[in-house]
């Protein structure tokens, strides 16, 4: 047998172990395997799988890649998945599914809307709303962090920042949980899970349609919908299918990545007993400032000893430096942000499609084929996170690409590295002596947006 049949086979072998839901709870080891193999290219799913932290961030910047993964998939089927009635805008791909220059297009225009200032904005509501939900949760001897907090936060913000009424929040709690195995990276065209997706998308984009229109007749000033659509760039706005398509993008990603944030940081905390008493006992502040366009700008931090130290550089290109920002055995909510987004990441891997032949390593994968890149086996390379199987929010650096790299580097991040810090803080303070009910939770059965479907805690009461 050649090596080629050797890595191909043993890749195939690991794509099973990856896909078999035993290994949900605990992945890092087949990653581990992956990054042993190297990149390697997998005939029977015809995609090339990239475990390596620097192949991965390359590959992300590489214009040679396309992120038009459903003209990958629109290739392989036989019938549109979408019923003839479907709205015209079910068929708008989301940016993040596009290449420049349509993609760059509306990437601004979206940003004009969705700015740091706006993000910066939310921050008393979000405070508020952690306190009120961290007050009902500890009112029971145990409570379920992702119904409780986890799950509940990131929709709420999302759903008050885009101003859908409170009421319908529920609606869409069934519409992308069918949408985000769409995102799994492995599932194909044939595989039954389309006709749920293409089900939850379809409904989604009815409401929001209807959302839209309700809007244009009486515009608001304090909703993202209104501003995006006032948002100009030049003489150029959003068309309505664009808008649609980008509101369904900001309600999905806007929640089904940031619970796992919340729910993997508490379980972190808790399985690190130290770390969490750190972080109670530590700087109750923001250290990193984070613009809306993904940049982030380093604010020097007084740290409780005394010393003042230029902590975070998180650039919008992706290049995560994060410093230790930890003095004395003090940790900061930032700093476990960003090794939660390293050592337990929401979202664990990104595809994209060959324009043309490819090499990596000794892989080669043909015009067309899929890239996967295995962003949370990446995270634990030794070559650029020593020791990365050890949860530390005292590292001297982390480097993820837990949001990407590139120009798809996470629109939200501002937003999602907000919530994280203010509810692991929170928790972390005013949940007295929590204990995991069960270790470890369940998981839900998804690959990508990996996260526990359940996280029981039992506690001492409220701080
Ligand atoms: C893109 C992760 C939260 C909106 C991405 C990508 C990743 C990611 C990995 C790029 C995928 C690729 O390169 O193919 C995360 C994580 C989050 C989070 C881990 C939470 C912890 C949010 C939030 C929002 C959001 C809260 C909005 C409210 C977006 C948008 C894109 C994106 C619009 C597309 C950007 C583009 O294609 O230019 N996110 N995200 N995300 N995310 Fe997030």
């Amino acid at each position: 047998m050649s090596m080629a049949t050797d890595s191909a086979t043993s890749g195939l072998h690991l794509v099973g172990k990856l896909l078999d839901p035993a290994s949900r709870p605990d992945p890092y080891p087949v990653y581990a395997e992956f990054r042993a193999l190297g990149p390697v290219w997998v005939e029977e799913i015809s995609a090339l799988v990239v475990p390596g932290y620097r192949d991965c961030e390359t590959l992300l910047r590489d214009h040679r890649l396309s992120s038009e993964r459903w003209r990958h998939f629109d290739a392989a089927r036989d019938a549109d998945p979408y019923p003839p009635d479907a709205p015209p805008s079910v068929r708008q791909p989301w940016f993040l599914s596009m290449d420049a220059p349509d993609h760059t297009r509306l990437r601004r225009l979206v940003s004009s809307a969705f700015t740091a200032r706006t993000v910066a904005r939310m921050e008393p509501y979000v405070t508020r709303l952690v306190d009120d939900l961290l007050d009902e949760a500890c009112e029971q001897d145990t409570f379920d962090v992702v119904s409780g907090l986890a799950y509940t936060l990131p929709m709420t913000v999302i759903c008050h920042l885009l101003g859908v009424p409170t009421a319908d929040e529920r609606l869409f709690h069934g519409w992308s949980a069918q949408l985000t195995r769409q995102l799994d990276g492995f599932s194909a065209p044939g595989d039954g899970e389309e006709e749920l997706w293409a089900g939850g998308m379809v409904e989604m984009h009815r409401y929001i349609n209807e959302l839209v229109a309700d809007r244009r007749r009486s515009p608001r000033r304090d909703d993202l919908i209104s501003e995006l659509l006032a948002a100009r760039d030049g003489g150029d706005v959003l068309s309505h299918d664009e808008l649609v398509s980008t509101l369904v993008l900001l309600l999905v990603a806007g929640h089904e990545t940031t619970v796992n944030l919340i729910a993997n940081g508490v379980l972190a905390l808790l399985r690190h007993p130290g770390h969490l008493a750190a972080l109670r006992d530590g700087q109750p502040k923001a250290s990193v400032l984070v613009q809306g366009d993904g940049q982030a700008k380093a604010s020097p931090l007084v740290q409780g000893d005394g010393q003042v130290k230029t902590p975070t550089v998180v650039r919008g290109d992706g290049q995560a430096r994060t410093s230790a920002v930890v003095r004395g055995g003090r940790v900061t909510a930032d700093a476990v942000v960003e090794e939660v987004l390293r050592y337990d990441p929401p979202v664990h891997l990104t595809a994209r499609v060959a324009r043309e032949d490819l090499r990596v390593g000794d892989a080669q994968a043909p015009a067309g084929a899929l890239v996967i890149l295995l962003l949370a086996a990446a995270h634990r390379d030794p070559e650029v996170n020593p020791d990365p199987d050890r949860f530390d929010p005292a590292r001297e650096q982390v480097w993820h690409l837990g949001f990407s790299a590139g120009p798809h580097f996470c629109l939200g991040a501002p937003l999602a590295r907000l919530e994280g810090r203010v509810a692991l803080d929170a928790f972390a303070r005013r949940v007295r002596e929590p204990r995991l009910v069960a270790d470890p939770p369940p998981y839900r059965e998804h690959i990508n947006l990996r996260g526990v479907s359940e996280l029981r805690v039992a506690h001492g009461g409220r701080g």
